[in-house]
């Protein structure tokens, strides 16, 4: 057995490898077959050929923020801006309810007009309508009080990816008005509240060194999140990193895999950036490890202004042909969309 495959098996068995150990495989593509078939077999042995789906709704691309990689940051002002009302929001959960989704996920950028209160009323009448769903938040960071209203109304789940977990490489990537220890600490805050949470981080965003990618791996070590969502840096041309290159195919595979082999019971998606990039890049996300999908539910008038990077798949989409052009991608990968509210299958692995 060659020595990388030796890794892999060591990180098939231990969940965990050395920092050199990391580099040696995230810097070579010799073993990124190894590690797709070990990540796999574990992730058959917890959730079999199982997909879960979840209906996004994008509900407004207003954002106090800058982010200097993302298309929807205040500065664009070649973006025009939309905002759902919460009947709209409603109405894109009746539809993805009759397409068989059980778990609704609203994101937006950091859009104050959407208050602790506003948000609170559309929690209450989607779980209202629809107890049997989960419903997830992905709206940025807000403060430990705000969160605890958001759980308590009845939001389920919560994604915050991290970005990255290196401080010097956070401020490469944000401005100042924000903060990996904000992150982090929003972050502890979810968890510690009972969001199921989930974090990530792009794959080849500037600047990004393997350094780096092992303090990501190990801050997620740390955090044990439910759910991991990790996709390609894709450039946009109205922001600050418009000459800056898209990360790799690859090289997300090969996080998948490998995140998949750390984690064994998370919630990892195929994302619609990993589409974007290769016509393929779901069904080779979900043959590398990942096993959930997000089709998009927002109304098709307003996909387009959800523009976080160029070239971005299903903006032209009704949410039916989106759900049924995923099940023919996920049937011919070899696994089945199920219709469930996919909660983790909490660790039945120690992690060490
Ligand atoms: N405002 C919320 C937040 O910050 O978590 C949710 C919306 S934000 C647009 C969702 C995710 O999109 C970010 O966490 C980021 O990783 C991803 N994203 C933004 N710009 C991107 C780009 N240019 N390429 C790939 N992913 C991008
Ligand atoms: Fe706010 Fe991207 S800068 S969502």
């Amino acid at each position: 057995m060659s020595g990388l495959d030796q890794i892999v098996k060591k990180l098939t068995e231990d969940t965990m490898l050395a920092d050199d150990e990391l580099a040696a495989i995230l810097e070579t593509n010799e073993c990124d077959n190894t590690l797709a078939e070990a990540a796999d077999g574990k992730r058959r042995e917890i959730y079999g050929t199982d997909v879960y789906i979840r209906g996004l709704i994008e509900f407004t691309n207003h954002c106090k923020n800058n982010c200097y990689y993302c298309g929807i940051r205040r500065d664009n002002a070649q973006l025009s801006r939309y905002r759902l009302s919460g009947g709209e929001i409603l109405s894109c959960c009746d539809t993805g309810y009759e397409l068989g989704f059980r778990t609704f996920v609203m994101q937006g950028g950091e859009d104050p007009f959407y208050d602790d209160d506003e948000m609170c009323k559309i929690i209450h009448t989607i779980k209202d309508k629809y107890p049997d769903c989960a419903l997830t938040l992905s709206i940025g960071e807000k403060s430990y009080k705000s969160y605890k209203m958001y759980f308590d109304a009845g939001a389920d789940r919560y994604l915050l990816r991290h970005e990255t977990a290196d401080s010097g490489h956070y401020r490469q990537l944000h401005p100042q008005s924000m903060s990996l220890e904000n992150r982090k600490e929003c972050l502890m805050n979810l968890k510690s509240i009972g969001f199921q949470t989930g974090s990530g981080f792009m794959v080849g965003s500037p600047y990004q060194k393997t350094e780096y990618l092992i303090d990501d791996l190990r801050f997620l070590r740390e955090l044990e999140p439910e759910m991991i969502g990790i996709g390609p840096y894709i450039t946009h041309q109205n922001t600050p990193f418009k000459d800056f290159k898209s990360g790799s195919l690859e090289l997300t595979l090969r996080l998948i895999s490998i995140i998949r082999l750390m984690f064994p019971y998370a919630l990892i998606p195929a994302t619609t950036a990993l589409g974007s990039i290769a016509p393929n890049g779901r069904e080779l996300g979900l043959k590398a490890g990942a096993n959930v999908v997000m089709p998009n539910l927002s109304p098709v008038t307003v996909r387009k202004q959800y523009s976080l990077y160029d070239n971005k798949i299903c903006t032209g989409e009704e949410a039916a042909e989106c759900r049924g052009c995923l099940e023919n991608r996920v049937k011919n990968a070899g696994f089945q969309i199920v219709v469930a509210r996919g909660d983790v299958k909490k660790c039945s692995v120690t992690l060490t």
